[in-house]
């Protein structure tokens, strides 16, 4: 049976106030069309202490859904369509590895605070909560670097190695006062210790294909992820997450032409909202994988195994999921 819309219809209207689906902005038009909230990973997780639903179904990767399980109340179950769609910056900080780096970097007893993009792990962000540290998304890692220098005498900024230098730069942190973490056990000199991850779906944007528009096309505005290598992100007219990214489509004045560096899907869907008015157009074509793994056919099989009652949860071990709320709500509030 493919008629995965009218499937999805009848069980949303069957369960009404008891199911609530939110969608990542990379998520397909398939999949969106079907959510009752849409945002960026910060508006997705702001969301969650106001929802009443005992269902949430989280229609993105698996820190978002750990991230929501961490947030619910007792007796809301999380779902994720896809379970075993990930993220390369998430898989790219591994627990173990950041504790012992963290306890390293503090072996003088010194103070390093950690920080972690939401792009981790549930059991990154509770060491995050256990020293004191939090954690940050592209809309707000401006405000959560600048807070966390403040909490001790540097910070260990974990995973996006590229998020990190592109904060660093916005604040002005010089060159000399950033750690690559090259050297375990040397001198630390840094204010600023910088995880080695990086995102291979917005690594690829060059700046050859921006320098090739400035050439072609004066006139043509670029916007792109701050996950893009720094000399992108300068190369370009602005930065930000997702929805600052929607934002600045929105404000740019018809007959715009407005190329965007950042996931295929959120790109196509300002493309077609836009037709009449501007022109949007992908900086390059790029698909986040992972993101790709939650399909309508995916979404309508969850629910119909949630209105069975044989759906399983996204769920984390108490005691880490105390510790990473309250890294996650230490940015709530710094944030609200
Ligand atoms: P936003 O927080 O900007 O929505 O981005 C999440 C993400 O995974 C970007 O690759
Ligand atoms: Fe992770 Fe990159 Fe996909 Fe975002 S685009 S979910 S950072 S792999």
């Amino acid at each position: 049976m493919a008629d995965y819309p009218e499937r999805i219809q009848a069980i949303k209207e069957r369960m009404g106030q008891r199911l609530h689906i939110l969608a990542h902005h990379y998520q397909s038009d398939q999949v969106v069309r079907h959510a009752d909230s849409v945002g960026d990973s910060l508006e997705l997780a702001r969301r969650i202490p106001s929802l009443e639903a005992e269902h949430i179904v989280m229609c993105g990767v698996f820190f978002m859904a750990e991230t929501a399980s961490v947030l619910a109340r007792q007796g809301q179950g999380v779902y994720l369509p896809a379970r075993e769609a990930g993220c390369t910056l998430a898989d790219l900080a591994p627990a173990r590895i950041v504790e012992t780096t963290l306890q390293e970097l503090n072996r003088d007893g010194g103070r390093i605070v950690p920080l972690a993009y939401v792009n981790t792990s549930s059991a990154v962000k509770a060491i995050c909560g256990r020293y004191g540290g939090s954690v940050c998304t592209s809309a707000n890692a401006e405000t959560m670097l600048r807070w966390a220098l403040e909490q001790g005498d540097g910070v260990l900024f974990l995973p996006d190695k590229n998020l990190a230098l592109n904060i660093a730069d916005r604040i002005g942190i010089p060159e000399n006062r950033r750690d690559f973490l090259l050297h375990p056990g040397g001198e630390q000199t840094g204010v600023v210790y910088i995880w080695p991850g990086i995102c291979d779906v917005h690594t690829a944007f060059r700046t050859e294909a921006i320098r090739e528009i400035r050439e072609s096309d004066s006139k043509a505005r670029v916007i792109v992820h701050p996950e893009c290598a720094p000399e992108v992100v300068r190369a370009a007219d602005a930065s930000g997450s997702t929805s600052q990214i929607i934002a600045y489509v929105e404000a740019s004045p018809p007959g715009s032409r407005i190329y965007v560096g950042t996931e295929s899907n959120l790109v196509q869907r300002l493309k077609r909202r836009f037709a009449e008015e501007k022109s949007v157009l992908p900086l390059k074509s790029c698909d986040c994988p992972f993101m790709a793994q939650v399909t309508e056919e995916r979404l309508a099989g969850l629910l119909e195994a949630i209105s069975g009652g044989g759906a399983p949860r996204v769920e984390v071990a108490s005691r880490e999921a105390s510790w990473a709320r309250e890294a996650v709500n230490r940015m709530l509030q710094v944030c609200s």
